[in-house]
């Protein structure tokens, strides 16, 4: 079948790299550079499966132009970002809605399938105002570094529809026939889909935020956090995973799908979700205070902004806010970032050598590690 996938970030990449062994695949982006480094089968996020794959140069498309992208294809991804807008207090889709347009000027009737996480009651409206399209919401669920893995042994697929369940269903198979497990299919409503997507993320930035809650109190009261972890956690109803106290839940996802989540609730009773954003902020406030306490001179240097190993980037780090809030009072901060080029990043000065950083005099904080100081 002809596919095209609209935005070739982790979300995009990593579908479009699991069909392309079966199907005909059109990869199209605004990004030039992006496509550029596809068509020499280079992969634009770091992701060992993804780069195992392309190394084999599969069969697929690559291009800018939405006609010669979107014009035959039968089925389109949108996978384009959402990211949280301050001022409307809820998701900015007016990507998804330049991405359907463009497909729409050249393609009146391809299924489109949004993976876009999105507000609950969106995709409705999209369908209204595109009554040509079939459209469908199939939330995604993949972790950033694993994203083709993820997509190979989906926890669970999830199909959307307004009145097109057949159509859901036939989505849900094709994800299903490329995937190595036989995940449980879920076929439902636009929104109970588009509500099991920012629920999710929901209770996983809930048990972060409860970890480090855990963390803060004992490392407060002088106890090892680590033990009453363990001790926790051995309830199989609590279990033995996700469960590694941080400088705060970051990356692209969870600040603003629990952002997204609490704006859907309006004056629907809940306190959970804002507790849970704001002991989010607690814990950074936390962090920023021992360092303050525990920097000798007035002196801190910052070991990595990812937040996960082996991740390619630190969107919506928790440790560049503490950086930036130690630079503003005026602390002399270093950091040792490979991912930044820059000598300077938000007033922090680069180090490149990681023998050089370490004979720093300086507080050390290991975001990575939950240290603060070794
Ligand atoms: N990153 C994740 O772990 C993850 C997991 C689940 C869901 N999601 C959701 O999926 C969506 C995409 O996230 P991502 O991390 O893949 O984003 P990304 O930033 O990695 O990639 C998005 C891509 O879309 C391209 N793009 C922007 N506007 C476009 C347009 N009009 N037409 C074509 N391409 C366009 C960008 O150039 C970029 O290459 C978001 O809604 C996000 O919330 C992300």
């Amino acid at each position: 079948m002809k596919i095209a996938i609209a935005g070739c970030g982790y979300v995009g990449l990593s579908i479009g790299t699991l069909l392309c062994a079966r199907h005909d695949i059109s990869f199209v982006d605004i990004s030039q550079s992006r496509i550029e480094q596809l068509k020499s089968f280079v992969s634009p996020i770091r992701d060992p499966e993804i780069e195992r794959v392309f190394a084999d140069r599969p069969h697929f498309l690559a291009t800018t132009d939405p006609s010669i992208g979107y014009s035959a294809a039968r089925l389109i991804f949108i996978c384009v970002p959402t990211d949280y807008s301050e001022e409307a207090g809820k998701f900015d889709t007016s990507k998804i809605e330049s991405a359907l347009e463009a497909i729409d000027r050249v393609n009146q009737d391809a299924v489109i399938c949004i993976k876009s996480t999105v507000p609950i009651g969106y995709t409705r409206t999209l369908a209204t105002k595109y009554p040509g399209h079939t459209v469908l919401f199939s939330p995604e669920f993949l972790r950033e570094g694993k994203a083709l893995e993820d997509n190979r042994n989906p926890s669970r697929i999830v199909v959307g529809h307004g009145k097109a369940e057949e159509t859901a269903k036939k989505v849900a198979d094709l994800l299903k026939e490329n995937a190595c497990t036989s995940p449980t299919v879920l076929i439902c409503d636009y929104e109970e889909a588009e509500s099991i997507k920012l629920f999710s993320n929901t209770y996983l930035a809930m048990r972060i935020a409860f970890f480090n809650e855990l963390d803060t109190y004992a490392k407060t009261k002088g106890f090892d956090a680590n033990t009453i972890i363990k001790g926790v956690s051995l309830d199989p109803r609590i279990g033995d995973f996700y469960n590694h106290p941080s400088f705060g839940y970051g990356g692209y996802c969870l600040p603003k799908d629990t952002k997204q989540l609490l704006s859907s609730y309006g004056d629907i009773p809940a306190d959970l979700i804002s507790a849970t954003i704001e002991s989010n902020k607690d814990r950074k406030r936390f962090i920023l205070r021992k360092a303050k306490e525990l920097a000798k001179g007035k002196k801190v240097a910052i070991d990595r902004l990812i937040s996960k190993p082996g991740s390619d980037n630190y969107r919506q780090s928790p440790a560049v806010e503490i950086l930036e809030a130690l630079v503003e009072q005026d602390y002399d901060v270093y950091l040792y970032e490979p991912l930044v080029n820059e000598a300077l990043f938000h007033g922090a000065k680069v180090i490149k050598d990681y023998e050089e950083f370490k004979e720093l005099d300086a507080l050390k904080l290991r975001p990575l590690l939950n240290e603060i100081g070794w």
